[in-house]
């Protein structure tokens, strides 16, 4: 476990006190200026980042345009993606596999972009996929209770549905439920290959931190391994894992990849994004615990468009005239991001951004821009949300062949 790099503790952010970047599942905290340095990360994780040429071979591969998160570098990391194409190639079998952990009642809309990815991916491979709902340790760490936790996986589960899943190749479990069979004797497997010394390394855990959390990593890793889940892939070990995710869930992942070959399997594939930010600004990601700083998918037009121009970080000037003069300053513009990740007109995003830049355009006219865009998106979802009954949730959720 080389390249495993201590981080933080679970339960306290350390990073404002030494002003490193701290980036794990629990804590997400730019460095002194503030800002995530991407770079540093796929450094320190020891992932590659996905080059141009590596877009253009999944698009010539698929037959399909790259998504615009590929494009405009939203997902910027990977792990053997490129052996995951090989074997698409030679006609071999792959799956998918993401998660949420379902700590608030609605998502956000930086948790979107795993799961609007992953619909992406899903219908350019035609792949099965399985979505890991991590109830248990939303209640090991958040203090939810175990109903409520379950209601929340439930819930959520709505939401991801709402994202356009097929339903013949979409498995959706929640651990409390799920947990038991192959499942159970896969997290004993890898809870034995890993130590006490090792889970420290990795997730900073600390002698306070509960034995639950402590052997939790295994129920996150366990998905990976095809053989967990034999009402679609029986014993088979031959079946490659590929998993979408924001690069805070990679700590899991390096651990999973470490223990793969000691149990006989494939290490998984992974293709990593950076974070959707909060209105606040770029220093961390977009959380749920914080309603201020977050766009969540039930939110109403009015709260969008409060939430936008009271709350968005601007990069533009101080004054018009400043603003006139000088530009707007895009590198820190939460408006701008926000039109990065969902205004998929490459066109008239390239024009905002030079306009913007120059000082042509003013910030409430990007402002206005982002929350139609936005308004838009979320609407939509809750017209898809509303479409999804108990009945279908138990459809996705069913232990079937597929
Ligand atoms: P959770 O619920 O914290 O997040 C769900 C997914 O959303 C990503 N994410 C973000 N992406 C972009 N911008 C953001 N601001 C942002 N915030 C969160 C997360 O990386 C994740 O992909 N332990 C996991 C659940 C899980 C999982 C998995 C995730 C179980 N198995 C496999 C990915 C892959 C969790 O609590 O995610
Ligand atoms: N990942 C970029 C960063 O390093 C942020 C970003 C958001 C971005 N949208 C983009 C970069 C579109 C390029 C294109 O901060």
């Amino acid at each position: 476990m080389s390249n495993m790099q201590t981080s933080s503790t679970s339960s306290e952010p350390s990073a404002a006190a030494t002003s490193e970047q701290v980036v794990d599942p629990w804590n997400v905290q730019g460095g002194a200026d503030g800002k995530i340095d991407y770079n540093k990360l796929v450094e320190q994780f020891g992932c590659s980042k996905i080059s141009p040429e590596l877009v253009a071979r999944i698009e010539k591969v698929t037959g399909k345009p790259a998504h615009p998160f590929l494009r405009r570098g939203i997902f910027f990391a990977h792990r053997d993606l490129s052996e995951i194409l090989d074997c698409y190639e030679k006609g071999q079998p792959f799956y998918l596999y993401t998660g949420r952990g379902p700590s608030s009642e609605a998502l956000h809309l930086g948790h979107l972009i795993p799961f609007m990815f992953t619909k992406y991916l899903q219908d350019a491979f035609n792949v099965p996929l399985v979505i890991q709902l991590t109830d248990d340790e939303k209640t090991l760490w958040k203090g939810l209770d175990v109903d409520e936790a379950r209601r929340l996986a439930r819930e959520n589960a709505k939401d991801i549905i709402a994202c356009g899943f097929d339903v013949t190749k979409t498995f959706i479990f929640s651990d409390f439920e799920y947990v038991g069979g192959a499942f159970y004797r896969n997290i004993v497997r890898i809870q034995r290959c890993v130590t006490m010394n090792q889970v420290r390394g990795i997730f900073g855990f600390s002698m306070e931190d509960s034995i639950g959390k402590i052997a939790f990593p295994a129920v996150q890793a366990a998905p990976s391994f095809p053989d967990t889940f034999p009402h679609l892939f029986g014993a088979r070990k031959d079946i490659r894992c590929l998993i979408p995710c924001a690069i805070d869930q990679d700590p899991y992942f390096r651990m999973t990849r470490d223990v793969a070959p000691r149990l006989g399997h494939l290490k998984p594939a992974l293709i990593e994004s950076c974070f959707f930010p909060s209105l606040q600004g770029e220093s961390g990601k977009m959380s749920a615990s914080d309603n201020s700083s977050a766009i969540f998918v039930n939110d109403t037009p009015k709260s969008i468009k409060d939430k936008i121009n009271k709350h968005a970080f601007s990069g533009g000037g101080a004054t018009l005239e400043e603003h006139r003069s000088r530009g707007a300053n895009l590198s820190v513009d939460i408006p701008w991001k926000y039109l990065n990740f969902f205004m998929d007109d490459d066109v008239k995003l390239e024009e905002i951004g030079r306009e913007y830049g120059a000082g042509r355009m003013l910030t409430g006219e990007v402002k206005a821009e982002v929350i139609k865009i936005l308004t838009d998106m979320v609407q939509r979802h809750q017209l898809a949300r509303s479409q999804v009954t108990d009945a279908v949730v138990d459809a996705f959720m069913a232990v079937r062949p597929m």
